[in-house]
């Protein structure tokens, strides 16, 4: 009887505060801003402090090892296999999001994690070409070089996307994601 009496007073919106789930990991969140500073930081001293540039980039190439690891040993909406889906499924998730009628997901929607592997892979790209420009084979070419800068620079307009997908899936569901990044914390599934 008491805990009917209970249950009444959370739809009533009464004393009880919203439920809310565990969802991005002490390590996914501390990989997150570490890897946005880092990436802010690299790319702002690409051209000028070589040697910060290059600290710069080391680091995001380990946060990375250590994220794909974690891709397949991290809880549940850390894994690749909780958010890594077909083509065909994210292009119909993105027609849902202009419809304005695309579900919530309580870890990465299908469109979040195709841009997480984008990232990813840009990344790695970005990393292996500055790496080359390091080595005895590759010191000076000029392709090299030019491959880099083209990855650095396509990188930052998927982080602009990215950004952009953030803002607008917290619109349409009414929550706030970067919150969640930080705390970890999202507002449970209504039934
Ligand atoms: C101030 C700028 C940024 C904000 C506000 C932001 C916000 C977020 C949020 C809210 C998520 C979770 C998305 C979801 O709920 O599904 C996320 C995930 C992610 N973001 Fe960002 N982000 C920023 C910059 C960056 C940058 C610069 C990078 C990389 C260069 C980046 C890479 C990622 C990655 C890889 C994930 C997936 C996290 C994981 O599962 O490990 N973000 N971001
Ligand atoms: C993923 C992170 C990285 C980003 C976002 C990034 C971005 C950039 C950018 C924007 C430039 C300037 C290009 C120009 O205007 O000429 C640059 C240059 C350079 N990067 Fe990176 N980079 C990254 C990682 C690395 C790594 C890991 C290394 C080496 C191990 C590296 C080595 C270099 C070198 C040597 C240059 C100088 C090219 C020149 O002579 O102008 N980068 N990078």
């Amino acid at each position: 009887m008491a805990s009917v009496d209970h249950n009444v007073m959370i739809e009533a919106g009464g004393a009880m505060p919203p439920a809310t789930v565990k969802v991005w990991d002490p390590f996914v969140r501390v990989f997150h801003w570490s890897l946005a500073a880092l990436f802010l930081l690299a790319y702002v001293t690409g051209d000028e402090v070589q040697n910060v540039h290059i600290a710069a980039g080391y680091a995001i190439a380990g946060l990375l090892a250590l994220r794909i690891v974690w891709g397949f040993v991290g809880p549940r909406h850390a894994r690749f296999g909780d958010f890594v889906r077909s083509p065909r499924a994210v292009f119909a998730y993105v027609r849902d999001v202009a419809l304005l009628r695309a579900p919530r997901f309580i870890g990465h929607n299908p469109a979040g994690g195709a841009m997480v592997v984008a990232l990813i892979v840009m990344l790695i790209g970005t990393g292996i070409t500055g790496y080359m420009m390091t080595t005895d084979a590759y010191w000076g070419a000029e392709w090299v070089e030019e491959v880099h800068e083209v990855l650095a620079n396509l990188t930052v307009g998927l982080v602009v996307v990215h950004v952009l997908g953030v803002l607008v899936a917290s619109f349409e569901h009414r929550e706030n994601l970067v919150k969640a990044m930080i705390t970890g914390r999202k507002r449970a599934n209504e039934r």
